[in-house]
């Protein structure tokens, strides 16, 4: 039920799972189950999370629903990742389950702070109003309401990119950049966090801007290049008209650019010919689950609504 279908898998992927899909290994780590666990490159030991400097985060995919305690103060996960696949179909209710179950695997330490998730739609005041990858059903759910009811205590639902832009600000490629920053990421749509001095508007959707008559997502997202096979170079082309409608608009100070293709960043961002300074982004795969804890963290009080 998430979205556009690819060559590549039956279960559409989102943005996260674009960004997953970058790793080969990653993906055969992947365990299905309650008590399964997919690594993340940061498997620290499992120390208890108890001295108030941890939050929990959870990224929701189409193929994948990932989650970690995080440490807020570090910007790292403090436990390895667990990971398990996005039932299917994908409804509200049965995400509900696996968002429970998630959490419900780390115990103790999964905190007593608000618990972050990210979701790739517009997310205003917990509740989703866009559905441009995921199913048409989602929207209008009051995502906060229902994961709290299920989980009997506080989650806080962001936006995908924002919660991914965030991270990058904080602990990233943005960290400590001042102005105005956008934060893109290219998967299956394309999302963006626009930051100010480091502080997040939320919801921007400037994968959306319509360039020459289209949805600029369809054209110039990772996705598409997937879809019509272009070689690097074209897709840059798309990619140099979509960074420049940007910068016309708004611009920014730096542009950071995430998503499981910006690992790759080497074959497309020396095409690129922009007045402003563009780079990679730093977090990729954890991006999402740090920034959805800081966000909750922050924004969230912990006890039950
Ligand atoms: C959605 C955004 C999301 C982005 C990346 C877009 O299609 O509209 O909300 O952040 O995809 O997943």
């Amino acid at each position: 039920m998430f979205g556009r279908r690819t060559d590549r898998q039956t279960s559409a992927p989102t943005q996260s799972d674009t960004e997953e899909m970058g790793s080969d290994e990653m993906a055969t780590r992947s365990v299905p189950g309650k008590g399964g666990s997919g690594g993340t490159g940061v498997a620290e030991p499992a120390a208890e999370v108890d001295d108030g400097q941890h939050g929990f985060g959870i990224d929701i995919g189409g193929s994948g629903i990932k989650g970690a305690p995080v440490d807020l103060k570090g910007g790292h996960f403090a436990a390895e990742r667990l990971r398990i696949p996005t039932p299917s179909p994908s409804t509200p209710g049965s995400i509900a389950d696996v968002v429970a179950n998630i959490v419900g695997s780390f115990g103790a330490r999964a905190g007593d702070r608000a618990i972050g998730v990210t979701f790739p739609a517009v997310i205003q005041h917990g509740v989703a109003r866009t559905a441009a990858n995921v199913d048409s059903a989602w929207i209008g759910t009051d995502i906060d309401a229902l994961f709290t009811a299920r989980l009997g205590r506080r989650v806080h639902v962001v936006n995908d990119a924002d919660a991914a832009g965030l991270a990058e600000a904080r602990f990233g490629a943005a960290r400590d950049v001042q102005g105005v920053v956008i934060v893109v990421t290219l998967g299956t749509g394309i999302g963006s966090a626009l930051l100010l001095d480091g502080k997040l508007v939320p919801n921007t959707e400037l994968g959306h801007l319509e360039i020459d008559g289209h949805d600029a997502e369809s054209r110039a997202a990772d996705s598409a290049r997937e879809r019509e096979a272009l070689s690097w170079e074209k897709w840059a082309h798309r990619l140099q008209t979509y960074f420049q409608t940007l910068e016309k608009l708004f611009w920014p100070d730096l542009i950071v650019v995430g998503g499981g293709v910006s690992k790759k960043s080497q074959k497309f961002l020396p095409l690129l010919e922009l007045r402003t300074p563009i780079v990679p982004a730093q977090l990729l795969n954890d991006a999402g689950i740090i920034g959805a804890a800081v966000l909750a963290s922050e924004e969230a009080p912990a006890t039950v609504r």
